[in-house]
């Protein structure tokens, strides 16, 4: 045996402005699938990720939200690990790049590259909102387009005629912010000078590690010359200050890549299996990878290997770049209802669906990638639950009838499982090169010749005849052998089905190494259904769902608390099942509490008759004081799937009219209902 690879991966850094969907989610279950599959192989394979938590437009929501940058960051990372975890993504750890680590890391490599000579300053005249007192990045500013006279335009591009510009070129410059006419103003800037590393990169990416589209894109740039990069921001931002330069803050970019370091270096903290130095040190002989989308090449694979060099640390391995995920051929769009949000989907779906479908469409390559719904339906119910989960549910019963469980010793058909063993070393290959499209074929073509063995064997034909029961033991027990087979290679993709087989199976965690063993003289326990078929009524509903969060995001943009009514246009149609299926009951509240550390929530006891729930509500900023809703009557879906929340379940939820903040209004009945009525 070789010794196992030592190998630290990463995915971007998702902003903590914003909710994770199902375009991330590319990103996510490809470097999981990945990570899964190093780790099964017996690597030392470790993943790490945090939230972006810095930059304007973070600072400016946290502000319109009236809370704390501190506060939006810690919410949002709550939900973000939350959406991860349910999606069977399993980081080793998920960090935020507001943290101790973080900052120490992000000052001492600025002042490597200071000490270097590898920092330069000038001064920078740029947009200043004087209402503000701040000033404006590019997207900030609005204006009419200098080109095409086309009004409202951001300030380096025209949507209307595509021409980019300056946005001192813009006419009639307005703040986006406050409305405010702004106004030129010099400030000192620091620059990271990447011209100083121009042979490296031009030798490291050629160095094999990027894929041919990515170095091909990275050559154009470093043909035409690199630029100094502008690293400083002014406050106020939120950022780490730079050392030694009050009022100057680290652009959120220089910070971000630095923040895998810091989150790898918050593991080492309790992983005393792991040494920061002898993955980042500039003589480390581990692996490094990043995970990245294309629209962020540039700051990983020229900005973030000078950094690293710069500050004496090594470089990444490889930085594995993928396309952009389009929903039925055409961009995420709200309105389509095509724009999912992580949890939106799993409201509907089970996780396992979207991975293997993911899996069965990811190649090496940059290209887009497509989820058309009605593949999606139509590829799960046929690999997934037609093909693999189909073989053990064709053998169990025959095995627990005829045998009280037990497999078999007898290999019936000894070139099936040697072609099984033999397809293996293609199929890690097709893992560890990123090619999942490719060991998903080969997996289901073996998945295919099994199911073919069965049904040409036809063990419910010769359990009906005489003398032919060890040849139904022998058959299934081998159909249950290559059942478990086909779990082993496709371990790293479907984590759930893989724990669940396991179960079924009576066997210790798979690895990949017991793909060269079968079960023999085993005794099985009984079989439970591994996976159901995706009724696309659920694919409608997510879809559906989806353009209700963007009008529930419309209604809340709305100014609150003002008294007006808010106009929400009015849902669509439903059929009368629709609403039968809502179980509304009439809840009295037992108790109402504040919950430690949520800015939004109360927890409610609710009493529905024969039981009580426990519901978390976002109606604290109407309701102050909660204890004033003890012994008070409302309404609640009681048939609502319970949701895990960072404080617990939630066990349903109550119905409440209103645009939010102060204005939220809970509903109660008329006197005289009583707890655990149905609503009709
Ligand atoms: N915060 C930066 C990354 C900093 S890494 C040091 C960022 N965040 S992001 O939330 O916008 O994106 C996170 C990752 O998701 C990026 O790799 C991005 O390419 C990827 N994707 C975001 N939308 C996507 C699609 N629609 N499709 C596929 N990947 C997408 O960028
Ligand atoms: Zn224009």
């Amino acid at each position: 045996m070789s010794e196992p690879r030592k190998i630290l991966v990463t995915s971007a850094l998702p902003y903590a402005n914003g909710s994770i969907h199902l375009g991330h989610m590319v990103e996510y279950i490809q470097t999981d699938m990945w990570v899964r599959f190093q780790k099964h192989r017996g690597n030392q394979c470790t993943y790490v990720c945090a939230d972006d938590a810095h930059g304007s437009a973070i600072m400016l929501r946290a502000e319109k939200e009236g809370i704390t940058p501190e506060q939006l960051i810690a919410n949002v990372q709550v939900e973000h690990s939350t959406d991860f975890a349910d999606f069977l993504v399993e980081f080793d750890n998920f960090h935020s790049t507001h943290s101790d680590e973080n900052r120490e890391l992000s000052s001492q490599i600025y002042l490597k590259l200071r000490d270097a000579g590898h920092i330069s300053q000038r001064s920078v005249t740029q947009y200043f909102d004087p209402d503000k007192q701040m000033f404006l990045a590019d997207r900030f500013i609005k204006g009419t387009c200098p080109k095409c006279a086309a009004e409202d335009q951001y300030g380096d591009n025209c949507e209307k005629c595509g021409a980019t510009y300056a946005p001192t070129e813009l006419k009639n410059p307005k703040s986006a912010i406050s409305g405010a006419t702004p106004v030129l103003r010099d400030s000192q800037h620091f620059f990271f000078k990447l011209p100083d590393f121009q042979a490296m990169l031009q030798q490291w990416t050629r160095s094999g590690t990027l894929q041919d589209a990515v170095a091909n894109k990275l050559a154009e740039w470093l043909d035409s010359g690199l630029q100094e990069w502008d690293i400083s921001r002014d406050a106020p931002y939120f950022g780490f200050e730079i050392p030694g330069e009050p009022g100057k803050y680290f652009y959120v970019w220089l910070d971000a890549p630095i923040g895998y370091m810091a989150s790898f270096k918050n593991l080492c903290a309790r992983r005393p299996d792991l040494d920061f130095d002898a993955y980042w040190a500039k003589d480390s002989t581990a692996e490094l990878y990043h995970f990245i989308g294309k629209d962020i090449i540039n700051f990983h694979a020229l900005f973030w290997p000078a950094m690293l060099e710069g500050a004496g640390y090594r470089k990444p391995t490889a930085v594995n770049v993928h396309g952009y995920l389009t929903v039925n051929g055409q961009k995420m769009s709200k309105s389509r209802g095509t724009f999912v949000k992580a949890r939106t989907y799993l409201d509907h779906l089970s996780p396992e669906y979207l991975r293997y479908y993911y899996a069965s469409k990811l190649g090496r390559g940059v290209d887009d990638m497509d989820l058309n719904l009605d593949d999606f339906v139509q590829k799960v119910n046929s690999d997934l639950v037609g093909k693999v989960v189909n073989i053990a549910s064709r053998c169990a019963g025959f095995i627990h009838k005829g045998n009280a469980g037990v497999l078999v010793a007898e290999n019936a058909a000894p070139e099936l499982t040697d072609a099984f063993l033999a397809a293996a070393p293609s199929i890690g290959e097709a893992y560890e090169n990123r090619d999942f499209a490719r060991a998903m074929r080969e997996i289901m073509a073996l998945a295919d010749r099994a199911n073919a063995f069965i049904a040409d064997k036809a063990p419910w034909a010769l359990a009906k005849q005489e003398g032919k029961q060890d040849e139904v033991q022998a058959v299934c027990a081998l159909g249950v052998n290559l059942f478990r087979q086909l779990v082993i290679f496709l371990k790293p993709v479907l984590p759930q089905l893989a724990a669940d087989a396991e179960a079924f199976l009576n066997v210790a965690p798979l690895t990949w190494a017991d793909h060269a063993t079968l079960l023999a003289n085993h005794q099985l326990n009984p079989f439970q259904a591994l996976m159901s078929r995706i009724d696309p009524v659920r694919v409608q509903a997510m879809v559906d769902a989806s353009k209700e969060d963007l009008e529930a995001a419309q209604a809340s943009n709305a100014p609150a608390g003002n008294g007006e009514l808010v106009k929400e246009p009015l849902a669509a149609q439903i059929e009368f099942d629709t609403f039968a299926a809502v179980d509304l009951r009439v809840a009295l509240i037992v108790k109402a509490e504040h919950v430690e550390g949520a800015d939004k929530l109360l927890r409610l006891t609710l009493d529905i008759g024969d039981e009580q729930r426990n519901v978390f509500s976002g109606i604290k900023s109407a309701y102050p004081n909660p204890a004033e809703l003890e012994g008070r009557l409302t309404m609640m879906i009681a048939n609502l799937k319970p949701r895990k929340m960072r404080f617990g379940m939630s066990e349903g939820m109550v119905m409440a009219a209103g645009p939010g903040g102060e204005e939220i209004y809970l509903l109660s009945p008329d006197s005289g209902a009583k707890p655990g009525q149905r609503i009709k």
